[in-house]
């Protein structure tokens, strides 16, 4: 998809079709009565006559407009004559979208970006425009033998006014970085296991260093073993794919600058091992390394907006099988940090392989470790498929990825990380257990990964609601890339 800022007047552009707002109670926008002067009342005529009312997300096309280099216009349906919602505004976008999609339209250019909306300039207006759109094309069709996609959309351009086109400008060059590292993301995380194995993923990021100043490093089991990760490699143990633990490195920033330190579980499947999942919907377990897949997708949207930042990624990879070498239940490993930890449950395998990493985290003395993983089923439970859940054990760095979730619309929901529930991880036999019971599932997993993130500033966001959908409309969802993304450019820019 080509992205480009449209500056001629909305009259003179040619295009398949020009998108503009009306507001109820026969309200126009500055765009949509511009295109009524010149039409000779047109839009005011469908608006009186009743074939558009201006609810929010109504849309009507106008596909013949005589005298004009408009093939056609949508209207969209913005609601009461006031500042929208950045949902709503969203809401909006989505349904122009989504009636434009499967026609036979080959470019647009869209004028919603002058929609008066709260706390919102034309920067984060226009990267909502190409970050809905580019989500709402995006399809899945690398394993159909017809990789025909269902519209022909090919060119999507955005009006601004010269006052605004900087803004404008920036705002597309963000919204483009962003709605392509969420691409990745979802492709990656859409692909099935036998396709996207941890060697698959360790070949992705290096393929990614060949696009952008990433440096990879791919630690193999050897490496492993000799940092002494027995816990991640516990895991690995059981599956016949050798377990990658991928490290990126985008040195953006000054040459001293701390790193922001970025970790995503990368089970490639998660069958449970011994501690065997059920069969209902295990193929949604295929999804279980879309923290990785972030890792990714985040990184190539840092390199593409040339952030001045460090960052660094590390995504350990393996599968979770049931094998004849698998963890037992019971089994007792011993983590790079030297902690021994007592394995109840070999289906919380997320943690096994995250402690590790949080551990080999150290050396680069980061400014701050967050990690993303789909660790527990609680998590839906507690929150949904809304917001991401979020613990960690530094409240400025909490709030500045709540803060980061809400400008991006990719919300988190905080949890406490009380040390009462430490209680819960207790064992017998062993400095600590990989479960805490049927209460709290969520927030014990975290529990569990901040004993190996005591020194330095840590968060764990855990997506197991919001990584994907469930249902029909099964698939990939890029999250949390869009709020990492507003995470790092105000770190960035302020
Ligand atoms: N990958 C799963 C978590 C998960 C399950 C995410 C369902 C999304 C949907 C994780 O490895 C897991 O199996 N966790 C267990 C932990 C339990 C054994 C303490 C879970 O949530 O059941
Ligand atoms: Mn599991
Ligand atoms: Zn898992």
């Amino acid at each position: 998809m080509d992205y480009a800022i449209e500056t001629a007047p909305l009259e003179t552009v040619s295009t398949d079709c020009l998108i503009v707002g009306v507001y109820q109670d026969l309200h126009l926008s500055a765009s949509a009565s511009q295109i009524n002067q010149s039409t000779d009342g047109l839009v005011q005529k469908l608006l009186s006559r009743g074939d558009i009312s201006g609810k929010l997300g109504e849309t009507v096309l106008i596909n013949a407009i005589p005298n004009s280099p408009l093939a056609r216009v949508l209207l969209v349906g913005l609601g009461e004559n006031q500042a929208l919602s950045g949902k709503n505004y969203r809401k909006a976008l989505s349904a122009a979208i989504a009636s434009l999609k499967k026609t036979s339209i080959k470019s647009i250019v869209c004028s919603l970006a002058e929609t008066d909306v709260k706390a919102a300039d034309w920067q984060w207006k226009t990267r909502q425009i190409i970050e809905v759109f580019s989500d709402a094309v995006y399809q899945f069709t690398a394993c159909k033998a017809n990789k025909d996609t269902d519209y022909k959309l090919e060119k999507i351009s955005i009006s601004a006014p010269p006052a605004e086109v900087n803004a404008a400008q920036t705002g597309l060059i963000q919204g483009k970085a962003i709605a392509e590292g969420i691409n990745l993301t979802k492709h990656l995380a859409d692909l099935p296991g036998n396709l996207c194995t941890p060697s698959f993923l360790a070949e992705q990021a290096l393929a990614l260093a060949k696009d952008y100043p990433l440096a990879v490093t791919i630690l193999e089991e050897a490496d492993m073993e000799k940092l002494g990760m027995g816990s991640l490699l516990s895991v690995s143990r059981g599956s016949r794919q050798a377990a990658k633990l991928i490290q990126l490195n985008y040195q953006g920033g000054e040459k001293n600058a701390k790193p922001i330190v970025l970790i995503g579980k990368g089970l490639t499947f998660d069958a449970g091992g011994i501690s065997l999942k059920p069969g209902l919907g295990m193929d949604e377990m295929k999804y279980d390394m879309c923290g990785g897949a972030t890792v990714l997708g985040t990184l190539l949207a840092a390199a593409q907006m040339q952030l001045p930042l460090n960052i660094i990624g590390l995504i350990p990879s393996s599968e979770n099988m049931p094998d004849g070498d698998a963890n037992k239940p019971g089994d007792i490993v011993t983590s790079m940090s030297g902690k021994t930890i007592e394995i109840l449950n070999t289906d919380a395998e997320g943690r096994l392989l995250l402690c590790d990493t949080l551990t080999y985290a150290e050396q680069f003395n980061p400014d701050v470790v967050i990690d993303m993983a789909t660790l527990t089923g609680a998590c839906l439970v507690a929150l949904g498929r809304v917001p991401s859940g979020l613990l960690g054990n530094n409240d400025a760095l909490c709030d500045d990825l709540i803060k980061a979730g809400e400008i991006a619309n990719d919300s988190l929901w905080r949890l406490p990380l009380w040390e009462e529930y430490q209680e819960q991880l207790k064992s017998n036999f062993a400095d600590l257990a990989n479960i805490g019971g049927k209460d709290a599932g969520t927030i014990t997993a975290a529990c569990f990964l901040s004993q190996f993130a005591e020194n330095f500033h840590w968060a764990h966001l855990d997506i197991a609601g919001t990584a994907w959908r469930t249902g029909t409309n099964k698939g990939a969802t890029g999250r949390p890339v869009p709020l990492l993304s507003q995470y790092l450019i105000t770190r960035a820019h302020g």
